[in-house]
Order: structure tokens, then C-alpha cells, then sequence
């Protein structure tokens, strides 16, 4: 087990997990993504930009960064489309203790990178198009525009998340109010679609998750939620009780999924490598049990890939009474969920999760519509600068709250935040350490800039999260 790279898709649904067993994982691999469950936070904390803020249509690009960055301030948008309803920045980012959504946050509302054609995570959303259209008739109704604020009824109840689920809190979720958030994942929409008369669907979308800070975690994700219903006759023919059919039918269909993708991939790789390296097209994977509040039984898919197993998806039978709540009481049903900037970094190679919001041409002009698995160059590699901050911390410190101010401030700047050194006085009182990697993606930073970002990292971590600095 402790070989195996988990790329989890955000923080997990996984409630039996042992957070400090994965938490030693996460810090042993690069790849992985700790658990957020061992951090519910009481503490509600409002973090705002406090830049100034501009009227309307400045363009959404968050990285034509200026020559001049002491006096640029971070253009703030007042309103946005979504699926032709306005947004007005003021309904979503409010200074009300029941809202927790900052500015960096609202500005990626809208974006929608996967629906660009020679986006990467477009071209991967259209692959797997591609497979379903092919495998089943075009019978999947596909929706990738459906907008992520949503209720806490959709996003949680009509998933059967328990009222006390890590999930709900406000250190884990973005609240535009106590009874609306962003979405956290696309199985939000599984029981609308259901009440509408959907049977085989795939939802694509930007989900939204309070988490820490590093190469493969960025706030906003996007995801893909596959569901299929199964009707008696299906099932009954068949010999085997409904739940196991779906599971395998499940299975099938991603084992499906997933060798149509990595062997497109694999044939890229045997180009460069005739005659020299293992060329058979197989793609080997494991299914692991696991727990999901949504399905019964659930699962996580890997797939061993570049000397690792892979975690790319979580998925199970759909809990029968998600169906019978909807309309759908005689049948049974699978549901999948599929992280596409973890599945995107290891077929085009790409190295930080941040590279996916980049306008620099030198990224986005390396990819084309419908070529999936091209290997991403880096372009010239800047160096980071390390910042190391100690402080002791308060009952309500959380390491998302931190990230939250510390994004607040440098952007994507920020590349990793990670605590190196943590301890507990006699007296009882904890300190800890963190080291702040600052680094762009696309030009040098000066010494002047860093400095001043960290200056006021250091500022607002003391007056927004109420801990002492050392
Ligand atoms: N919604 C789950 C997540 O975001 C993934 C999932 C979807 C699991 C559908 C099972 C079924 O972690």
C-alpha cells in the first residue's frame, strides 16, 4: 500500500480513511493529496483580497501579469455569465459570516476550460465523448454547463452526505450563503438530472474545494460524473441481482474508459521508444474497495502508469435511494467521478496544476484539438524562493484558512505552502512552521516583489487568523 500514488480527486469522500496514515503518505510522495477530514474547523473565517476593486468587463485572464507588479493590483469582476443568468460579483463574494468565497475564487467562476477545444482538459473531456458516443450510441446526454452555484440540497443532502460529513464545513466548502455553495463535485447534479428523466448522463464541470496548497491542488478542478440507469429487463436476463450487474457492467465500462485513453497515450510513447522499450498496448490497472456516502458497493480505479498506481477516479452502484427519491424506484444504476487535471498531467505530462489556468502562449499554443497524450515542454524553469513563517497557533487554525490568505495574496505565485516543523511547548501552546515556495510559471521574480508578498502574508496571517507570530 505505501507504494501506491494516490491522485485523489480533491479532498475525498472516503470517510474510514485514516487521515495521519495518509498524511505521512502525502508527505513521502509529491503526488499525493492528503486527507482533509482530520481538520474540521469550528471557526468560520472570512478571508478577503482587500484589493481595489474595478467595474465590469476586464477579461477573466489571471496571468498577463503587469511590468510592474508593486503597483498592479488584481483586477476584481464585477459580474459574469453563467449559462446566460448574470452574476453579480456582490451575490457570491459578500462580507457576511456565512460566506467564506474570496475574490481569487469568483474569478475563476466562468472560465469553463473544459469546453475549450485545445484546452487540454477539453480535449480530454472530448476523448472520453468520443468513447462513450462510440460505445454506446451516442446515448449519453452530456451537460457541461451547468452552473456550479448550487444548493447544499444538491450538493449534499441529494447525495446522502451526512449532516456531520467533514465535506459541509467551511474549512473544506466555499458558502455563498448558509444554504448555497460552489459546487464541491459534480455528483451534485445526479439527482436533478435524475428527476428530469435522465438515464445515461455525463456532467462535466469546475468544482470548488478549500484545500491546501501544492503541485497537484489548486481550489478549482474540474470534473467529469458519469451516471447509467439500469432497467429490470437488463438485469433479470442475465441471472446475476441487479447491484452486481451494474457493478460489473461499471467496471467494464471503465477498464473500457481507461484503456481507450492510455492506449492512445501508450501509442505515442512506442513512437518514441521502437524496438527499445516494452511496447505491448496494455494497460494494467486494480480496483480498490472503498466508501463513498453516494454508492454501495464503491470503488477507486488505478492505473499503473510510469512505475506507479494512479488513483483516477472514484465511483460505485448507485445507493437505491438516490433512485427511489427520483423517480426511478424498479431500477439500479452506476455513477462515476473523474478528476481530469490529475488524469491530463500524467497523459500530456504536465507537471503543476497551476499550468491549466495559464494564458502564456508558450503553454497554451502546445496543445490542439483532438490530439490527446502530446507531451507538454517546460518552458524555461524559474527558480522558487523559499519564505519560512513561524507562528503558534490558535483551536481554530487550519492549514485551508492559511492557504486561503497566503492565495489571497501571491496568486498563482504561491506553489506549495508546507508545514516543516511543528511542536508543543510546556506550557501547551503549538507552533508551527511553514515554508512558502514562491515561484511563477512564466517569468523570474525579484527579491523586492517576494519580499513584499511575504511582508504581507505575514501581516494578514496575524490579523485574519488571529495567531502569534514568532
Ligand atoms: N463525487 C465523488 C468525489 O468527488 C466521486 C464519485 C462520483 C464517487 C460518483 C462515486 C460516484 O470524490
Amino acid at each position: 500500500m505505501s507504494s501506491t500514488v494516490h491522485l485523489s480527486l480533491g479532498f475525498s469522500f472516503h470517510q474510514r480513511c485514516s487521515s495521519f496514515f495518509q498524511q505521512s503518505v502525502a508527505m513521502a510522495l509529491s503526488l499525493v493529496h492528503s486527507t482533509l477530514f482530520s481538520k474540521t474547523s469550528q471557526l468560520f473565517l472570512h478571508t478577503k483580497t482587500g484589493f481595489s476593486h474595478f467595474s465590469s468587463s476586464i477579461p477573466f485572464s489571471s496571468s498577463a501579469l503587469p511590468s510592474n507588479p508593486k503597483t498592479w493590483r488584481r483586477p476584481v469582476i464585477s459580474a459574469l455569465e453563467l449559462g446566460g443568468v448574470k452574476i453579480a460579483r456582490d451575490d457570491v463574494v459578500r462580507d457576511d459570516p456565512t460566506n467564506n468565497v474570496p475574490d481569487t475564487i469568483f474569478s475563476k467562476l466562468g472560465l469553463q476550460l473544459h469546453r475549450r477545444d485545445q484546452h487540454p482538459l477539453g480535449i480530454l473531456k472530448n476523448t472520453i465523448y468520443d468513447y462513450f458516443d462510440t460505445n454506446y450510441s451516442n446515448k449519453f446526454d452530456k451537460f457541461d454547463e451547468l452552473c456550479p452555484i448550487v444548493s447544499v440540497k444538491q450538493n449534499f443532502d441529494d447525495v446522502l452526505v451526512p449532516a456531520d460529513h467533514v465535506s459541509r464545513s467551511y474549512n473544506d466548502t466555499y458558502y455563498v450563503d448558509s444554504q448555497t455553495v460552489l459546487r464541491c463535485h459534480t455528483s451534485a447534479h445526479q439527482a436533478e438530472l435524475l428527476r428530469k428523466g435522465h438515464t445515461h448522463f455525463l456532467v462535466t464541470g469546475d468544482v470548488y474545494r478549500r484545500d491546501s496548497i501544492d503541485s497537484t491542488h489548486y481550489p478549482v478542478f474540474h470534473q467529469m460524473e458519469g451516471f447509467r440507469v439500469f432497467s429490470p429487463d437488463e438485469w433479470e436476463a442475465s441471472g446475476v441481482d441487479g447491484t452486481s450487474f451494474a457493478a460489473e457492467d461499471l467496471k467494464k465500462c471503465l477498464e473500457g474508459l481507461a484503456t481507450h485513453l492510455f492506449a492512445l497515450e501508450d501509442k505515442s510513447i512506442r513512437l518514441l521508444y521502437v524496438d527499445s522499450v516494452k511496447i505491448s498496448g496494455a494497460v494494467e490497472m486494480r480496483w480498490v474497495d472503498t466508501y463513498f456516502p453516494f454508492t454501495n458497493p464503491s470503488f477507486e480505479l488505478e492505473i499503473y502508469f510510469q512505475e506507479k498506481w494512479l488513483e483516477v477516479l472514484g465511483c460505485g452502484v448507485t445507493e437505491q435511494e438516490i433512485l427511489k427519491r427520483n423517480g426511478k424506484l424498479n431500477n439500479v444504476a452506476w455513477a462515476f467521478g473523474l478528476g481530469l487535471e490529475r488524469l491530463a498531467m500524467v497523459l500530456f505530462d504536465i507537471p503543476d496544476i497551476r499550468l491549466f489556468w495559464s494564458n502564456d502562449e508558450r503553454f497554451t499554443s502546445q496543445f490542439s484539438k483532438g490530439q490527446l497524450g502530446i507531451k507538454f515542454k517546460t518552458f524555461s524553469k524559474y527558480p522558487p524562493c523559499y519564505k519560512d513563517m513561524s507562528f503558534w497557533i490558535n483551536e481554530s487554525f487550519t492549514e485551508n484558512n492559511l492557504c486561503e490568505v497566503v492565495r489571497g495574496i501571491a496568486g498563482d505565485l504561491v506553489e506549495e505552502v508546507s508545514l516543516i516543523d511543528n511542536f508543543t511547548n510546556k506550557k501547551g501552546m503549538t507552533s508551527h512552521c511553514y515554508r512558502i515556495a514562491y515561484r511563477s510559471m512564466e517569468r523570474s521574480l525579484t527579491d523586492e516583489e517576494i519580499n513584499g508578498l511575504q511582508m504581507s502574508v505575514r501581516e494578514q496571517v496575524q490579523s485574519k487568523l488571529n495567531v502569534v507570530l514568532r
